[in-house]
């Protein structure tokens, strides 16, 4: 039994679309196993960009059978949306193919608007969420009050529960921020409309993966978000409201302790970035920042896949790195981009932290205050050549392969594979 977790080791947006992309031509299940549509995967096949927010991405191997897992919630009008766009290219995308877990949450109309309304209120101090709806969500489903996929299966008692869902978001938009009511009536038949919908795809994931597993087939689990998103161990409260850590693909999957992960496989971004407020002691700004980012005027440059804002952008930080390696329990990083960082003259790389005079490799209180810390960079040389044509360790520059074996070593976990452009193939693999 094989089962390989995908993680971002950053804040998200590590390339992990592209990663699992690879990974699940090996793959037979394919599963997303937190979040929701706040995810922004990237695939570019050919002349084709696909942008999938809920589905897996290794959903686009037409051999595999995705999962949306219990740890996700759900938007049911981006789904739906999303199954569309991708039969309309030609993509199968039926009961016989995908499964939603009766567990997982829903995101109504009412959660949106708490969002949104919940920023406002926060002021200066906002998260600068993605305005999805996930963190009024996932605070439904711990306050014990969510609507789970398994209320649409009676798409009639749903719509009572949708009345009263919305009546109760209702009170708390008026009551705490004075917000606009959403219409009752219109937002319960439109939502009865969905499970009508949905209910053929909803099932029990964690007892399909399980025989999958049993029966010697390879389940590739697919985080959303990075390890510094996380709500447990992220740079709290700058954080999303689920668990994308690997232990995340357990609980989010409904799998017990006996589906040991093979691999854990952590993306890991040549430089750093991060879209929203919160901390990043290797930030840059201005040029150094508009060098890393580029213009927009390319579907890679740092603008979210979801939100299209403009990403902060930083050079890789080896003290989160190590972090990620610990809490993830990582086996091997893939590197990605490592293309952008050619014609650099050098490339500075965070290795350790000081703080009050003290040197420190490692956190004492992980990374939810990072204030005290400076971050201590060594510069590396730089190259000057192109590397969207490497295939092979040999094939990449002396200075690049240098590079790459310093992330080893500040991480210790080896690298195994690296992106070097946006399409299926443009990929190093670091066999030694
Ligand atoms: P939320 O998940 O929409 O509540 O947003 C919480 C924080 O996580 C914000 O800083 C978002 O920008 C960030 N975030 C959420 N999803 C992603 C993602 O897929 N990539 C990068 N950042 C994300």
């Amino acid at each position: 039994m094989t089962l390989v977790i995908v993680v971002g080791t950053q804040w998200g947006d590590e390339g992990k679309g592209r990663i699992v992309d690879l990974l699940a031509a090996q793959a037979d299940v394919v599963a997303r196993y937190n979040g929701g549509d706040n995810a922004g995967h990237t695939v570019t096949v050919g002349s084709q960009t696909f942008k999938l927010h809920l589905l897996p991405a290794g959903m686009i191997h037409p051999h595999t059978f995705g999962v949306l897992g219990n740890g996700m919630v759900v938007n049911p009008v981006s789904l739906l949306k999303e199954m569309e766009m991708l039969r309309a290219y030609g993509i199968v995308v039926d009961p016989e193919r995908l499964m939603i877990s009766y567990a997982a949450h829903l995101i109504t109309p009412g959660h949106k608007a708490l969002d949104a309304a919940q920023e406002r209120a926060r002021g200066a101090g906002q998260i600068g969420t993605t305005g999805r709806g996930i963190g009024p969500a996932y605070t439904d489903k711990a306050a014990r009050r969510g609507l789970r996929l398994q209320d649409m299966l009676d798409p009639a008692a749903f719509r009572e529960k949708m009345r009263a869902h919305i009546r109760e978001a209702n009170v708390q938009l008026h009551t705490f921020y004075r917000a606009e009511p959403l219409e009752i009536e219109a937002n319960a038949a439109e939502f009865e409309g969905y499970a009508v919908e949905l209910k053929p795809y909803i099932g029990d994931p964690g007892a399909k993966i399980s025989e999958a597993l049993a029966a010697g087939r390879s389940v590739l689990a697919e985080g959303a978000q990075g390890t510094l998103l996380d709500l447990d161990h992220g740079t709290y409260p700058f954080v999303t409201s689920s668990n994308p850590t690997a232990p995340g693909a357990l609980t989010g999957l409904g799998l017990g302790m006996q589906a040991q992960a093979a691999r854990v496989v952590g993306v890991t971004k040549s430089f750093q970035t991060r879209v929203g407020a919160g901390p990043f002691p290797t930030e840059v700004h201005d040029q150094a920042a508009e060098r890393l980012r580029g213009t927009g005027a390319n579907p890679w440059d740092e603008f979210g896949t979801t939100t299209g804002r403009p990403r902060r952008v930083g050079w890789l930080d080896g003290v989160l790195l190590r972090y990620a390696v610990r809490i993830n329990g990582l086996t091997e990083l893939v590197v990605t981009k490592l293309d952008v960082l050619s014609g650099l003259a050098t490339i500075p790389i965070c290795t350790a932290y000081r703080s009050q005079g003290r040197q420190l490799r490692d956190l004492p209180l992980g990374p939810s205050d990072l204030s005290p810390f400076e971050p201590i960079c060594e510069e590396l040389p730089g190259w000057q050549e192109d590397l969207t044509g490497a295939r092979t360790w040999a094939d990449l520059p002396v200075n690049a392969r240098g590079y790459l074996e310093k992330i080893a070593e500040i991480s210790g976990v080896k690298v195994s594979l690296v992106s070097v452009g946006p399409e299926r193939d443009q990929i190093v693999k670091c066999e030694a």
